[in-house]
């Protein structure tokens, strides 16, 4: 089989490529990527010289481009994980992510309903999140049904790209599923989101900005078994379905960021106290949705598929990871990063 990996040398992935790319030596991986400042080529290192691999550096905003590597290729299965992912980063330039996760996506239908006259044996995954979904109370859970009521430029901008791609199988009858997954953590994730944020900062001794109170509630999902659920429904799911993802493992970010304080400690030999007293309560983000949870039922019943970790487990693992991954880290921050850590606390801070 030959697949297009959209958005390869970002957070989700890269691991997605890393996992699966050795596992499967009878298909061919085509990642395509623009190689913004989210991608890291470092975390393909493991993959880059398998003759299954090959990276295209293409915008998926450029439709000629788009159409030429299908033309190229003709792809079996496209999985598309591009885009702009950052929620503050929308807030503050909304532009790139509608063109990026809106027509970007659009560009791809566009080329599979072309070079895919008849659907039979091809698919497009898409990648989308659970923020589609807005805001919960302080009950509940999204499932498949619940009604679109995005918060952000960047989750309304995923909620449109998922109604185009459901539509390009209403209409067109293109062969398309779409999984809602909740928040990613683990290895080789871009240190603006809040995670890997954390673990930098504390081990630079640097402020820990939580926004608002800190009592925002996220369902975390260990990287790798977003990937393992994605392939799952890749295999098993049917055609024109959604998925919902999650990991079962709600957290207030306070305690995520307490908890990472104590492991942090106990990793490096260091006293916990010294970590808790850097965090910092800084202005909220404009639109914070108070809580996600995800109901999985669907994709456990259907796929039978479960999370293999736990957060106590997986959280460890991931700041074992960038502990002893440092020139991963220097790689990633550059002058981009410098400028967005000014621009977005600065602000805050002020
Ligand atoms: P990321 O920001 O780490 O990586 C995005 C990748 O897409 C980068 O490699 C970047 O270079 C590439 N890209 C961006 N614009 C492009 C363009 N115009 N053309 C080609 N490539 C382009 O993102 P991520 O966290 O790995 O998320 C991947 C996907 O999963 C996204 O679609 C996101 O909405 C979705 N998702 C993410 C999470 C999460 O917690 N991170 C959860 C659910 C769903
Ligand atoms: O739910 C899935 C989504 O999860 C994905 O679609 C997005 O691509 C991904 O970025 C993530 O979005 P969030 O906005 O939930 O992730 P982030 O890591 O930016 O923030 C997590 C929570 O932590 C959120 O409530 C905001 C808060 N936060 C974040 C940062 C960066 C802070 O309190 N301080 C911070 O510095």
């Amino acid at each position: 089989m030959k697949i297009i990996v959209t958005g390869g040398a970002g957070f989700i992935g890269a691991n997605f490529l890393n996992l699966f790319v050795p596992r499967f030596p009878e298909h061919q991986f085509i990642n395509l990527d623009k190689l913004t400042y989210a991608a890291n080529l470092e975390s393909l290192r493991g993959i880059e010289s398998l003759p299954n691999y090959a990276l295209q550096r293409i915008d998926i905003n450029d439709a000629a481009a788009v159409d030429e590597i299908f033309e190229a290729t003709d792809p079996d299965l496209v999985v598309h994980f591009a885009a702009e992912s950052h929620v503050d980063r929308s807030i503050h330039g909304p532009r790139e992510f509608i063109r990026t996760n809106i027509e970007g996506t659009f560009n791809l239908l566009e080329a599979c309903r072309k070079h895919w006259p008849s659907g039979d044996g091809r698919l497009f995954h898409h990648v989308s999140t659970d923020e589609v979904y807005g805001s919960l109370g302080e009950t509940g859970a999204f499932s498949e049904t619940t009604a679109y009521d995005p918060s952000s430029p960047y989750s309304a901008s995923k909620a449109a790209s998922d109604h185009i791609v459901r539509a390009y199988h209403r209409t067109y009858g293109l062969p398309i599923k779409v999984t809602n997954c909740s928040n990613n953590y683990g290895p080789m994730q871009f240190p603006e989101k809040l995670i890997p944020l954390m673990v930098l900062n504390a081990l630079e001794r640097k402020p820990l900005p939580i926004y608002g109170r800190g009592l925002n509630v996220r369902d975390w999902l260990y990287v790798t078994d977003h990937c393992e659920a994605i392939w799952t429904v890749i295999e098993r799911g049917r055609i024109g379905r959604t998925y919902n993802i999650g990991g079962n493992s709600e957290k207030r970010n306070i305690d995520v960021v307490d908890l990472l304080c104590h492991i942090i400690a106990e990793e490096t030999g260091s006293d916990p106290s010294e970590l808790l007293a850097l965090k910092e309560f800084v202005a909220d983000r404009p639109g914070h949705d108070l809580r996600y949870a995800i109901d999985a039922t669907r994709i456990r019943e259907e796929c039978e598929w479960e999370p293999k970790e736990t957060f106590d487990t997986g959280i460890r693992k991931t700041v074992r990871w960038y502990l002893s991954n440092q020139s991963w880290v220097d790689d990633v921050r550059s002058g981009e990063y410098r400028k967005w850590i000014d621009t977005n606390y600065g602000e805050r801070a002020g």
